[in-house]
C-alpha cells in the first residue's frame, strides 16, 4: 500500500481525447493518475461489471486510496430509428449509460468522504440529433443518473458530477468533420463560433472535481450552442454517403 497522500484519480476512457486531457490535467494539479481504457495500463471494459469492480478494487489495493474518479469512455453511431438494429442502439447504450452506472456504482462501493465523480455527458443530453438516438437517450440518461447519485451519495460525503461538453475535435468526432457541411453547422449552432479543446473540457472537470460544495451539476461547456440548435447532421451525411 502506497504511504503518499497525493490524491488518487482514474480516468476511464482515458487513453484519448477527452480523457487524455483530462489525466493531464489531473496529474499537472497533483494527483496520481491511473489511466483506465480497452487498452494500456489498466485495461477496463466498463460494459463488463467484473472488469469495473476489478479496476476500483484494484486502485484501492495498489494505492491506498481513491479520491476522484472521471468516467470519459464513449462512443457514437449513426442511423435513423426506423433503420437501426437492437444490437448497434445496445452497443452505444452499454457504453455510454450502463457502463456509466457501473462506474459510478463501483467508485461509490470504495471511496470514502471527500470522494469526487465527473462523468462526460453531451450537449445532446438535452438537444436532440437526427440520427443519434442510442447516444442522445445514453447521455440524457447519464445527467439524471448524475443527479440521482449524487443525491444518494451526498449523505456519504461523496460528490457527483457531469460536463456536457458541445463539439470538441477528438477521434471519437475527427471523421464527422470531413463530411462537407458539418462542422460549418456546428459552428453556426455556436455562438462563439468555435469548437472546444480537450484541454478546455479537462480544465471543467478538474474544477468540478475539485469544487467542494458542488454536487447534482451537469456544466454545460460548448460555446453557447445550448442556446440554439442542433445542427441536421443527417442532412450531410446523407447527402455525403447517399
Ligand atoms: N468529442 C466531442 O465532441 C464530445 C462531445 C460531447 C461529449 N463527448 C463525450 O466525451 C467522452 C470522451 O470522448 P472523446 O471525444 O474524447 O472520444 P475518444 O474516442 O477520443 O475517447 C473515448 C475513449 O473511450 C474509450 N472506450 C470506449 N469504449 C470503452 C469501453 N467499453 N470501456 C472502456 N473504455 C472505452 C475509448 O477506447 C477511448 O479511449 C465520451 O463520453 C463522449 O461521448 C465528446
Amino acid at each position: 500500500m502506497s504511504t503518499t497522500h497525493s490524491k488518487v484519480a482514474v480516468v476511464v476512457g482515458g487513453a484519448s481525447g477527452i480523457g487524455e486531457a483530462t489525466a493531464e490535467q489531473l496529474t499537472r494539479t497533483g494527483h496520481q493518475v491511473v489511466v483506465a481504457d480497452l487498452t494500456g495500463d489498466a485495461v477496463v471494459d466498463v460494459t463488463d461489471e467484473a472488469s469495473v469492480e476489478a479496476l476500483m478494487a484494484g486502485v484501492l489495493d495498489r494505492h491506498g486510496r481513491l479520491d476522484v474518479v472521471v468516467n470519459s469512455a464513449g462512443t457514437s453511431t449513426v442511423g435513423r430509428i426506423a433503420d437501426l438494429e437492437l444490437a448497434e442502439w445496445q452497443r452505444v447504450v452499454d457504453v455510454c449509460l450502463t457502463g456509466s452506472f457501473l462506474v459510478i456504482k463501483h467508485a461509490a462501493r470504495v471511496m470514502e468522504a471527500g470522494g469526487s465523480i465527473v462523468s462526460v455527458a453531451s450537449l445532446n443530453a438535452r438537444q436532440p440529433g437526427a440520427g443519434m438516438s442510442p447516444y442522445c437517450s445514453a447521455k440524457a440518461g447519464l445527467a439524471m443518473l448524475t443527479e440521482v447519485a449524487a443525491l444518494e451519495l451526498g449523505p456519504r460525503g461523496i460528490r457527483v458530477n457531469a460536463v456536457s461538453p458541445g463539439l470538441v475535435v477528438t477521434p471519437l468526432t475527427a471523421p464527422a468533420m470531413d463530411i462537407p457541411g458539418i462542422r460549418e453547422d456546428y459552428l453556426a449552432n455556436t455562438p462563439l463560433g468555435r469548437s472546444g479543446t480537450p484541454e478546455e473540457v479537462a480544465e471543467a472537470i478538474g474544477y468540478l472535481a475539485a469544487a467542494e460544495w458542488l454536487t447534482g451539476e451537469v456544466l454545460d461547456l460548448n460555446g453557447g450552442a445550448h442556446l440554439q440548435r442542433y445542427p441536421d447532421l443527417l442532412r450531410h451525411i446523407e447527402a455525403a454517403f447517399g
